[in-house]
């Protein structure tokens, strides 16, 4: 069966997880791309949020959540009063996936099948964390998390129960999706629920 299976350790250890995650083979989207990008955050955060896969500077700084998306969730957590020390920060998918034109690296959505083969390592992840909380950033996350299609604009803001775990999950949309909002006062409203999901979330972690 494909997938990244055979290359997760049987681990808690976080420095492991993200050490092996460079060498998974469980898709091919690990060709074209400089590194794997695997998580920010400890074994103790009580929140876990959950993106779709790494972008472009991700992709190139090795870290989840440091470009333009990122720089809107760390606005957003911190209008939502949840510390960076709570927040366990990764992605359903480990690897960039994009399209080559010319120069630049166009971004393109991971597909179910790199949903399901990158599956392994957000396991393992949610064993060594156990946050109280998981929060999905768009519905490749809802995806990954619930393991079903998930409408984010139908479940966003409440609190789930997934089949087979103890935590609440929470979904919200993509910090990307608040940032191609065009019109700044409609940019400003996606901004102010996406903060009152993550409060929400922060309210079912206390
Ligand atoms: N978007 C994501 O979903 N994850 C990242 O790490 C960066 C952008
Ligand atoms: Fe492995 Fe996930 Fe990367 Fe695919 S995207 S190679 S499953 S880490």
């Amino acid at each position: 069966r494909p997938g990244a299976d055979e290359w997760v350790p049987n681990t808690v250890e976080l420095r492991r997880l993200r050490a092996a995650v460079q060498d998974c083979r469980g898709c091919e989207l690990w060709r074209d791309t400089t590194q794997a990008v695997f998580s920010s955050g400890t074994r103790s955060a009580a929140l876990m949020f959950v993106g779709e896969q790494p972008g472009d500077r991700e992709d190139v700084e090795g870290e989840p959540f440091v470009g333009p998306a990122g720089c809107l969730l760390d606005r957003a957590l911190d209008a939502a009063g949840i510390a960076r020390s709570d927040a366990y920060l990764t992605n359903a998918v480990k690897h960039f996936r994009h399209a080559q034109r010319g120069k630049k690296r166009i971004h393109e959505k991971p597909a179910v099948g790199h949903i399901v083969a990158c599956h392994p390592w957000l396991d393992a992840e949610l064993r060594a964390v156990d946050p109280d909380v998981i929060v999905c950033l768009g519905a490749t996350a809802g995806r990954a998390v619930l393991g079903r299609p998930t409408k984010v604009t139908a479940e966003r803001g409440h609190p789930l129960v997934a089949d087979g775990r103890d935590q609440s999950v929470v979904v919200t949309t993509h910090p990307s999706a608040v940032l191609r909002v065009r019109e700044e006062a409609q940019r400003d409203a996606a901004f102010a629920a996406l903060v009152d999901d993550l409060i929400v979330a922060r309210d079912i972690s206390a």
